[in-house]
């Protein structure tokens, strides 16, 4: 009795958020100091955003949250309550890559892959707002996801490419 009344409290305590992810909504509980990150990879096991630093320095586990790029390790999952949340996840249309995609692997723009993720939901979030960006745009508009292994050379190109590649529709 005494054990089910805690297991009811602790349950009680977690906080119940619904939004919208990849244009689905979902709803879930969640601790009310655990972050969007964790909700999405722990909770709704879509692991296909990244955790790096935990700490806002890396931009692995980019996201967008009402078409805004922002890091998920800085944000409370419950701060998303109601809102439209993008991952890497919905990026592709079932079997079409994205041309990002598609760029990204033409190019040879990844290797260990821990921040292709987040490199390509924050390209595709620059290519939204411009999509004839400057190589020094890209350049800086990225400068807050970090590569460890490419150099990001081979990723600039791609993005760039893509950007091309969709201007001609
Ligand atoms: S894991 Fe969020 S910025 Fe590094
Ligand atoms: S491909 Fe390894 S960190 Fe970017």
């Amino acid at each position: 009795m005494c054990r089910n009344f805690k297991s009811a409290a602790l349950v009680m305590a977690r906080k119940h958020v619904t939004m919208t992810v990849n244009g689905d909504e979902v709803d879930f509980l969640c601790e009310a100091d655990q972050s969007l990150l964790s909700v999405l990879r722990d909770e709704l096991e879509m692991t296909g955003t990244k955790e790096g630093c935990g700490t806002g320095d890396c931009g692995a586990c980019s996201v967008t949250v009402d078409g805004r790029l922002i890091c998920s390790c800085l944000i409370l999952a419950v701060e998303a309550e109601g809102k439209s949340v993008e991952t890497i996840e919905g990026m592709a249309e079932g079997d079409k890559l994205h041309p990002l995609q598609t760029k990204f692997l033409e190019h040879a723009a990844l290797q260990c892959g821990v921040c292709t993720p987040g490199m390509l939901v924050a390209a595709k979030a620059l290519l939204d707002k411009n999509p004839d960006p400057s190589e020094t745009e890209v350049r800086y508009w990225l400068a807050g996801n970090l590569c460890r292994c490419t150099g990001y050379q081979s990723i600039v190109e791609a993005v760039l490419d893509a950007a091309a590649v969709m201007r001609r529709g």
